[in-house]
C-alpha cells in the first residue's frame, strides 16, 4: 500500500467510527475498495446486509441498483453512494411504465424482476430474485405463468431449470452478453482440465460450456467442491482478485479478455472519503416507492 492510500484509508477509517458506518462492496469493485470493505459479498449477501446492519450509516460500493436496495431494505438509514454515476446497464433496458404496459400485454402472471432493476420497476413486481436464487424463487412460486425481468440470459437459464411458463423482457447486461463463445472455446483450449465457472447473465451457448453456473459468491464455493488447480472464470474480472487472496494455491483465468463493468470500477477511496466527509451521494427515493418496492424485495428475502 503507497502513502497516499495508506492515508486515505485510515482517514476512512476514523469517519467510519465516528458515523457509526458500515461499507458494504460488490464482488466486482476494484481490490483497494475489496480491500477496505466490512463486508463483500453478491446482490443477494449485500441485500441480506442491508437489511441486518445496526449502523447509522451504508455506505454503498456497487452501481445505483445496489444503493438503492440498500435504501429501500433499511429506509431509516442514511445511505451513501460514493460514486452516483455508476449505473447499470441492464436495469435501465426497463421501465415501470414498460413494465406495467407488458403485464397488460401477457398477465395474468406472477412479476419476477432481477434485483438489476429500478426501484420503480421493483415497485410494479410481485417478487425480486438475484442471480443466485431465481431458480428457488421462480420455482417455489404458486402460480404456472412468470414474467421475468429484465435478463433474458438469466430467464433462459431458470427456465431450463423450471417446469414454468416464462415470459421474458429482451434486456441483458452488455458485459456478459457479449462474452464471445469462441473465445471461451480458446481458454478453455489453453486450459484443458480447467472447469468454467459462467455467472447466469451469460448467453446459453456459453453457459452450456460451464460445469458450475453461479453467482459471484456461489464462485467462492466451487474451489472448495472441485479439487481442480486451475478454474476458468465467465464473468467481470474483479472476481478474479478475491478468488485468488481466497485461494491462493489455485489458478483463476478470466474467461475471455475485457470482461470488464465500467460502471463497477467507478468508485475511488476519494469519492468514498468524499462522500463519507459529506454525506454527498445520500440515495433518496418516494415513501411511496421504497413501501411498494419493499414488498418484492422481503418476499424475496423470506423465500431464499
Ligand atoms: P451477483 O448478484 O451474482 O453478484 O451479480 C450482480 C451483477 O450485477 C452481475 O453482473
Ligand atoms: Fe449491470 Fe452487467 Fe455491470 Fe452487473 S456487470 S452491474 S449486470 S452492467
Amino acid at each position: 500500500m503507497n502513502e497516499k492510500t495508506e492515508k486515505l484509508v485510515k482517514k476512512i477509517g476514523i469517519l467510519k467510527e465516528k458515523l457509526n458506518a458500515v461499507i458494504l462492496v460488490h464482488n466486482y469493485q476494484n481490490p483497494e475498495i475489496q480491500d477496505i470493505a466490512d463486508f463483500t459479498g453478491d446482490s443477494l449477501g449485500l441485500s441480506k446486509k442491508a437489511a441486518s446492519t445496526r449502523a447509522d450509516v451504508i455506505v454503498f460500493c456497487g452501481v445505483d441498483f445496489m444503493a438503492e436496495t440498500a435504501k429501500i431494505l433499511s429506509p431509516s438509514k442514511t445511505v451513501l453512494n460514493p460514486a452516483p454515476d455508476a449505473g447499470c446497464p441492464m436495469a435501465d433496458m426497463i421501465t415501470a411504465q414498460e413494465l406495467m404496459e407488458f403485464k397488460k400485454e401477457y398477465g395474468p402472471a406472477t412479476v419476477v424482476s432481477y434485483v438489476n432493476t429500478t426501484a420503480e420497476v421493483k415497485a410494479e413486481s410481485d417478487v425480486c430474485c438475484t442471480s443466485s436464487n431465481a431458480v428457488k424463487i421462480v420455482n417455489s412460486l404458486e402460480d404456472d405463468r412468470v414474467i421475468f425481468t429484465p435478463d433474458r440470459n438469466l430467464a433462459l437459464y431458470v427456465h431450463s431449470k423450471s417446469n414454468k411458463e416464462i415470459i421474458a423482457w429482451d434486456g441483458f447486461c452488455p458485459v456478459h452478453d457479449s462474452i464471445d463463445v469462441e473465445k471461451v472455446k480458446e481458454t478453455m483450449k489453453k486450459y484443458p482440465g480447467a472447469p468454467l465457472m459462467a455467472h447466469p447473465e451469460c448467453r446459453p451457448e456459453v453457459l452450456k460450456l460451464a460445469c458450475y453456473v453461479v453467482s459471484t459468491s456461489g464462485m467462492f464455493d466451487v474451489p472448495l467442491e472441485d479439487n481442480s488447480k486451475e478454474f476458468v472464470v465467465g464473468t467481470e474480472q474483479g472476481m478474479i482478485y478475491p478468488l485468488s487472496k481466497k485461494f491462493p494455491d489455485r489458478k483463476f483465468m478470466p474467461a475471455a479478455d475485457g470482461i470488464i463493468c465500467p460502471n463497477m470500477k467507478k468508485t475511488t477511496l476519494e469519492k468514498i472519503l468524499l462522500c463519507m466527509e459529506n454525506l454527498t451521494g445520500q440515495i433518496e427515493l418516494p415513501p411511496d416507492i421504497i413501501k411498494k418496492a419493499s414488498l418484492s424485495l422481503e418476499k424475496m428475502l423470506d423465500l431464499s
